[in-house]
């Protein structure tokens, strides 16, 4: 299956035969993840970030380097054009001059899918807003894939900022491709979207909503996935104020835990998960960061050949 030419602004542009092709890809590329293999040579990939990033950004330039192709771009906008006040459009139809497709990060909710209608080459979303990030959701759905087996039957347990992250809407909607049970854990303020819910009610999917953690959700749990507070997306700074340090998965709660229970993180975590955990076989968030490196050299390599 191919992907070629396409844009991945949301999740919900990619269907469930098409992750589970990447998913394919993906494992098949893993002998290069260290190595080299040149499927890409000559293609060049325009990394544009607005916002800050570690993972996206470098496991996007690494999954390039690794398959031979080369990366320009920018992670600072204030050194680029746009601090003359050049517009976002007339940036981004500037780069496609250069490169063979576009990787972007953006505070605004609609930049991703904005500059792909406004470009010829295809565009990937590394994160828009509090709303969208598919490449963050195509690694954790890989990451649970590779090491349960399957996606389909599993109880996932949210714990944490439901309102404000976009790795979870995203994470939410590509679980939808699959029957799984959901449950959310979250302070009231950061509880999930009303349109989150109605989304999950519209396709028939019954979910558990729950402003602690009690044993028996964390018995009953097979991915438990946390994430931090988005202090960077609240409007009222009091706000944040009232719910900062709220939540905390700690070894306590893990007692209760199944023994091949899973426990997830975007990262970058602040305090909202102990760290005596990294040494418990239930961590796999180091694991994730792996996987997104696999998942972004499969969707490179789906798009460019
Ligand atoms: C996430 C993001 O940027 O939304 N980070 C990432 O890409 N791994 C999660 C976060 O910032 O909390």
């Amino acid at each position: 299956m191919s992907l070629r030419g396409r844009d991945i602004i949301s999740i919900k542009d990619v269907t469930r035969e098409e992750m589970l092709a990447i998913f394919g890809e993906a494992t098949s590329l893993e002998p290069y993840a260290r190595s080299k293999i040149d499927v890409l040579k000559g293609k060049v990939m325009a990394l544009l970030f607005f916002e800050p990033s570690t993972r996206t950004r470098l496991s996007f330039e690494t999954a390039m380097k690794r398959l031979g192709g080369d990366v320009i771009g920018f992670e600072e906008p204030s050194i680029t054009s746009m601090a003359k006040g050049e517009s976002l459009m007339d940036t981004v139809k500037v780069v496609e001059n250069y490169a063979d497709v576009i990787v972007v990060r953006h505070p605004f909710e609609g930049a991703a899918k904005a500059i792909a209608d406004a470009v010829q080459i295809p565009v990937i979303n590394a994160g828009s807003g509090a709303l969208s990030h598919p490449t963050q959701a195509l690694t954790d759905l890989y990451t649970i894939w590779r090491e349960k087996g399957r996606i389909d039957g599993l109880t996932v347990l949210f714990l944490g900022d439901l309102k404000y992250s976009r790795a979870v809407r995203s994470l939410i909607q590509g679980l939808l491709n699959f029957k799984v049970s959901f449950v959310f854990v979250s302070p009231e303020l950061l509880r999930l979207r009303e349109e989150v819910r109605e989304e999950l009610r519209e396709q028939g999917t019954s979910f558990v909503e729950a402003t602690s953690l009690s044993q028996e959700l964390i018995r009953e749990a097979d991915v438990i996935y946390v994430t931090r507070i988005q202090r960077e997306r609240f409007v009222d700074p009091m706000e944040y104020e009232k719910v900062k340090g709220s939540y905390k998965l700690t070894m306590e709660h893990l007692r209760y835990a199944r023994n091949d229970l899973m426990v997830l993180h975007p990262l970058p975590r602040i305090d909202e998960l102990d760290r005596e955990i990294d040494k418990t076989p239930y961590a796999k968030y180091f694991k994730q960061v792996f996987y997104g490196l696999l998942v972004r050299m499969a969707l490179l390599k789906m798009i460019l050949t």
